[in-house]
């Protein structure tokens, strides 16, 4: 790769851990406060809640989960890190995706069951996050070598199959 794009690195992990940061602390943050809901509240404390977790939720911590994901995804081209602790990274946050459209979920449920509908308690489902984040840390921090764990061969020998489409040669 020629040296200019380089010169981004430093201003793409800027955002990368910016964007990264907010939208773990949003995801921490988000089962909490939903335990602040309860059917007997007042609306005014409920439309208070309903709107602080929906506008966090829709106009915060999703867009800085996109922008994680492209300044990531742009990094991984400009760092060429095409190596296995950055694969097992991206199973990780993987599992973030999935607990932010769990949250998304309850969020809904919170608002638009018919009757009562009281939140999941936090305890559990935070911690499983902070396992999911830590291994996410640990992972891209350290670096380790995880070549020596074994892959089936057809996953690291290339198959000699037709594409079902064109792809041009280098
Ligand atoms: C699809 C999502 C993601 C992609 C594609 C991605 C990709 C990358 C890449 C390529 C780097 C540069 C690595 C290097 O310079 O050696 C990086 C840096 C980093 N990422 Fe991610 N990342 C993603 C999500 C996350 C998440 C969710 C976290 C934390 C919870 C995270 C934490 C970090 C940290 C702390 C760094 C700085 C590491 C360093 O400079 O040594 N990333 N990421």
């Amino acid at each position: 790769m020629s040296a200019w794009p380089h010169i981004l690195i430093p201003y793409f992990k800027f955002i990368h851990i910016a964007a990264l940061a907010i939208w773990a602390a949003g995801l921490f943050a988000l089962p909490l406060m939903l335990t602040r809901h309860d059917p007997t509240n007042a609306q005014a404390d409920y439309t208070r809640l309903r709107q602080a977790s929906h506008y966090s939720y829709t106009l915060l911590v999703t867009p800085m989960a996109v922008l994680a994901i492209i300044s990531g995804t742009v990094l991984i081209f400009l760092r060429e890190v095409f190596v296995t602790w950055m694969f097992a990274k991206l199973v990780f946050v993987a599992l973030m995706v999935v607990f932010h459209a769990w949250v998304g979920h309850v969020l809904v449920s919170v608002a638009e069951t018919e009757g009562e509908h009281t939140p999941p308690s936090p305890t559990f489902p935070v911690l499983i996050l902070l396992g999911i984040v830590l291994c996410v840390l640990a992972l891209v921090l350290a670096k380790p070598d995880l070549g020596a764990i074994p892959m089936p061969e057809w996953l690291v020998e290339p198959r000699e199959l037709q594409l079902p489409f064109d792809v041009p040669r280098r």
